[in-house]
């Protein structure tokens, strides 16, 4: 049984309703694709990456979104608002199906955005959101980290935020050759199915050094009180404020719990898992999924003959 961390009952306690998006960093792990585009920009099939995280929002009750942009990400905020020329060309040919898709990433939330004026690390950017905010608990939803659509996990995690108060962290099993690139938390088991105590978290461990495979991805529900420990967190890693450095202070007072995912979870944000991401979300579409898996494996038919003749795959087309 977990302990309780605070006196409030569930019933009392503030009810998540804000999601803060970080998307001002400077995506170099995908240059040059991002030199004037940010990568939370890069389609997915046909939407940008961001919108699948602000309609996974949306669909957990989140109804109150803040981006945190910089510069070079004013397409993020185009985006997200009315697009009058484009509307009104769409509508005088009829064309309602586009014209639904255009208008879409608006109705999904009331959204607002504020400018990171200086990328000075994710946490450095959740404190930007201290103001809107205020003093209630709220999601954070990494702007390339998409968690599929078919996947529960941020209302999991609002549900565990609702029982035991404090922060929650979503974790993932990760490869211990590839611990090192994540934040990496040490943790106590609960008597409940997938959710653990949270007693340690380290950035990007040294190889050899991780306390767990247990690596941080990118959503968290986070009580006001990591604002307060972000103000005084120094730059850490990389010379940036981490979250993951203010979640640590909080996890040693004993009051962040994780809750263990092992579903599909895509990194828009790394060359290979975004090739990935749009492989397998194209074929999970019901109206492009039949032709392209079909061309898909074909292609690896190609591929697989070419491999056993020593040539390059290049074929299907
Ligand atoms: P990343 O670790 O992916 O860093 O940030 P990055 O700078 O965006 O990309 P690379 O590593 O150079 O390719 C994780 C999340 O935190 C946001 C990013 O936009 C991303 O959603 N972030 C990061 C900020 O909003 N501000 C920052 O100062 C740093």
């Amino acid at each position: 049984m977990i302990a309780p961390h605070s006196s409030a009952t569930p019933a009392a306690r503030p009810a998540v309703r804000k999601a803060v998006v970080p998307a001002a960093g400077l995506g170099t792990r995908f240059l040059p694709a991002t030199k004037a585009t940010p990568k939370e920009m890069l389609p997915v099939v046909d939407k940008p990456a961001i919108q699948y995280v602000v309609e996974e929002a949306a669909a957990a009750g989140l109804e109150d979104i803040l981006m945190v942009t910089g510069r070079h990400k004013r397409a993020i905020e185009d985006h997200f608002d009315n697009a009058f020329e484009l509307e009104q060309a769409l509508a005088a040919k009829g064309d309602t199906v586009r014209l639904d898709a255009v208008r879409d990433p608006a109705r999904l939330a009331d959204i607002h955005h504020i400018r990171q004026g200086d990328p000075l690390g994710l946490g450095h950017a959740v404190l930007c959101a201290r103001h809107h905010v205020g003093n209630q608990p709220f999601a954070v939803l990494l702007g390339d980290d998409l968690i599929d659509a078919r996947e529960t996990l941020l209302s999991r995690m609002l549900e565990v935020r609702e029982a035991h108060a404090g922060s929650v962290v979503a974790l993932m099993e990760a490869d211990p050759e590839q611990i090192h690139l994540y934040g990496c938390a040490a943790v106590e088991p609960t008597d409940e199915e997938g959710v653990v105590r949270v007693t340690g978290l380290v950035e990007k461990p040294a190889p050899g050094t991780a306390p767990s495979r247990y690596a941080v991805i990118g959503r968290y529900v986070l009580d006001p009180a990591v604002f307060d420990v972000l103000e005084r967190t120094p730059p850490g890693r990389g010379g940036e404020i981490q979250l993951t450095d203010a979640l640590q202070d909080l996890a040693a007072g004993g009051t962040v719990h994780g809750v263990v995912f092992d579903g599909l979870r895509y990194d828009t944000g790394d060359k290979a898992d975004y090739l990935r991401t749009v492989v397998r979300l194209a074929c999970a579409r019901p109206d492009l999924g039949p032709e392209f898996t079909a061309w898909l494996k074909e292609f690896v038919a190609d591929l697989e003959d070419d491999e056993a003749d020593g040539r390059d795959g290049h074929r299907a087309a």
